[in-house]
């Protein structure tokens, strides 16, 4: 292993001028003797501060705003990454690249499932940068943990035929899905490279054994004929985005499952089963990428199961290579994008979730157990115990999570729900019964650690007010969104773990020509033109970054990365910082805990050309495209955008 262990000092400036590292901060607000118990627990202890109230002196003022020249949109066939003066953009890790120093570069003429499974996956969309030492807040060494969403077979493969895909083909793809855990390492330089025999280096793919927990693990639809239990299940599947748990682990999220899952008309349309696949949209054919063709476990008629196994919440360690991941059910089965974890006052914690697809909701998961800051493994297994809500946004601003528990309200056996297992396993339709807010799209949802706010990035959703589908409301006022929006929300007494919210529109996407856009009041003339949000983050300031995905559809530019202050004068004021090439989409946003570096993954680079036809030849700029991450930094090594 290489790199340097000294731990950054992560210093924030308190109103009198008086430098505090986040390690003080926690000293403080904590009890001394816990912290002092465990050294090696400061970034637990710090999310602890932050969400039960003891704010640091930063969170105290307005953000300081954003320093950086702007830079024009590109037009959808520009191949080229563009970055601010002053900035570069570089690439850390691409598909393919060996996480072992027994593992060959990939080659895509010799290309077999056991290689790809110890190669960086494909897709790359959620990064979660994880400082070393566990505990510390060091900038310079860490693990990135990074999902591989999907993957597009007519990029990977030379004369790719859909409908016949071959076995090896098959077997490459499932294996290039999943997570990828890689050591990282930043020079003093800023440049970041990848230690390709770490011993923390690991794939998760679409073979990979799992536990399954909680209520749902028994329920009969969980139980498979190779698994007669429920309780283990091969693989996680289309991880979008996810989240760091303030212990340490990864939560990585289950979203697009249904399209690995063929011929659900083989199955009897009266076997109840047949109509809970088709409220999560399985296919009725072939599957996209034909998997069934040579794994029963992807053809319905055959499994009718498997595919219930799917659309969880994973949570795993990305410390422990060794550790058996875990889908937890207690969070419930959807689309899932996003897994943004908040605490409580109480300490209870709290997630964030969205069911990514037209007219689908909003969730969230309260733990019935608190953090325990000084005890790691006390809360390995928080997650299987707690409470699930769903969002209903009333058009006078106000909102209430309703709570998705058996036996309440209308989840009783009359309406279908025979106890907790089977909430879970049917989510959508315990939502629906409860009459939650359907939204136009949930992408990610993040919490802002300064304002404490909760942002809902809806992405975009054309079908709102068409024929037959439902009309605007306040909370989606747009017909044929195509360009999408974000709400922010305010939890009751800013604690994350209440069942009343208040919240408003803070942006609606487009160009800024369009008049239906609105920026926080912000004037039109000055802001960026941006469309379809996904994923978003936070800088030390509290100030939104925006990930797009769908823009060359939306506006007919590139997607890009934007940043936009939250609050003050410049509330709204949307700036793009970053253009990405031809064909992609830009996830995982990212940055070190001393904003010096910020990684962006670059997610299929090249979509709607082919191998044989490409329109994107990044980054190599020969042969494929190749999806990978990238890391940003300053020439003159200033924290991001300041
Ligand atoms: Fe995979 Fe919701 O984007
Ligand atoms: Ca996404
Ligand atoms: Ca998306």
């Amino acid at each position: 292993m290489g790199g340097r262990d000294e731990v950054d000092k992560w210093v924030v400036r308190s109103e009198a001028g008086k430098g505090e590292t986040f390690g003080e901060i926690a000293e403080r607000s904590l009890s001394r003797r816990a912290f002092l118990k465990s050294a090696s627990l400061t970034s637990m202890a710090v999310v602890a501060a932050l969400a039960v109230g003891t704010e640091p002196a930063a969170a105290q003022r307005a953000p300081l705003g954003l320093r950086f020249q702007p830079i024009a949109p590109t037009a959808p066939d520009v191949d080229d990454l563009v970055v601010p003066d002053g900035y570069f953009a570089r690439t850390l890790i691409r598909w393919g690249e060996p996480l072992a120093a027994d593992v060959p570069a990939h080659n895509v003429w010799a290309q077999t499932p056991a290689l790809q499974a110890r190669q960086f996956g494909y897709n790359c969309d959620f990064v979660g940068f994880l400082p070393l030492p566990l505990g510390s807040t060091n900038s310079n060494r860490g693990l990135l943990a990074v999902n591989h969403e999907y993957t597009n077979e007519e990029l990977m493969f030379p004369g790719y035929d859909a409908k016949n895909p071959t076995r090896n083909q098959v077997d490459v793809g499932i294996e290039a899905h999943g997570v990828s855990v890689v050591e990282i390492q930043r020079a003093p330089d800023g440049n970041w490279s990848y230690v390709r025999d770490s011993p923390y280096n690991r794939r998760l793919t679409g073979t990979t054994p799992m536990r399954i927990s909680g209520p749902a693990a028994s329920h009969p639809w969980m139980k498979t004929v190779a698994d007669p239990a429920g309780a283990t299940v091969l693989g996680t599947l289309n991880n979008c985005a996810g989240g760091k748990t303030p212990w340490g682990t990864i939560l990585t999220a289950e979203e697009n499952f249904h399209q690995y899952f063929g011929n659900l008309q083989g199955l009897d349309a009266d076997d109840p089963r047949y109509a809970a696949h088709r409220r999560y949209g399985m296919p009725a054919e072939q599957s996209e990428r034909g998997w069934e063709l040579y794994h029963d476990r992807f053809d319905v008629a055959k499994d009718p199961n498997e595919g219930f196994r799917f659309g969880w919440m994973v949570e795993f360690d990305p410390y422990d290579p060794n550790m058996v991941p875990v889908k937890r059910t207690t969070m419930g089965r959807f689309r899932h994008e996003a897994a943004t974890i908040a605490l409580a006052p109480s300490g209870q914690v709290v997630a964030y979730t969205g069911d990514d697809a037209q007219f689908e909701y909003v969730y969230k998961f309260v733990t019935r157990g608190r953090f325990n800051a000084s005890n790691r493994q006390a809360n390995m297994n928080m997650l299987d115990e707690g409470t699930l809500y769903v969002a209903r946004f009333n058009d006078d601003g106000t909102g209430q999570w309703l709570p998705l528990v058996f036996g309440q309200g209308p989840l009783t056996p009359a309406n279908g729900f025979a106890d907790q297992a089977d909430v879970l396993v049917k989510t959508r339709q315990a939502a629906d019964a409860v009459g939650a807010t359907k939204m136009d799209r949930p992408e990610d949802i993040e919490t802002n650690p300064v304002n404490r706010k909760v942002y809902i990035v809806l992405t975009n959703n054309t079908r709102r007010g068409a024929e037959g589908q439902a009309g605007p409301d306040k909370a989606n006022p747009r017909a044929n969104n195509a360009t999408g929006h974000i709400i922010e929300l305010t939890e009751t007494g800013n604690n994350h773990a209440a069942t009343t919210f208040r919240w408003e529109i803070f942006l609606l996407a487009g160009r800024p020509e369009d008049p239906s856009t609105y920026f926080a009041g912000y004037d039109k003339s000055k802001v960026s033109p941006i469309g379809a949000p996904d994923n978003i983050t936070f800088d030390l300031s509290g100030n939104m970054w925006i990930a797009t995905d769908g823009a060359p559809r939306a506006i007919k530019l590139n997607d890009g990365f934007f940043a936009v202050p939250v609050a003050g004068t410049e509330r709204g004021h949307v700036q793009q910082f970053f253009s990405s090439v031809a064909g992609s989409e830009v996830c995982g946003p990212e940055f070190t805990p001393d904003n010096r570096s910020l990684f962006l993954a670059i997610q299929h680079p090249g979509e709607g050309g082919t191998f044989e036809e490409p329109i994107s030849t990044w980054p190599d700029r020969v042969g494929l495209p190749r999806p990978s991450v990238v890391y940003i930094g300053a020439w003159d090594s200033r924290p991001i955008g300041r």
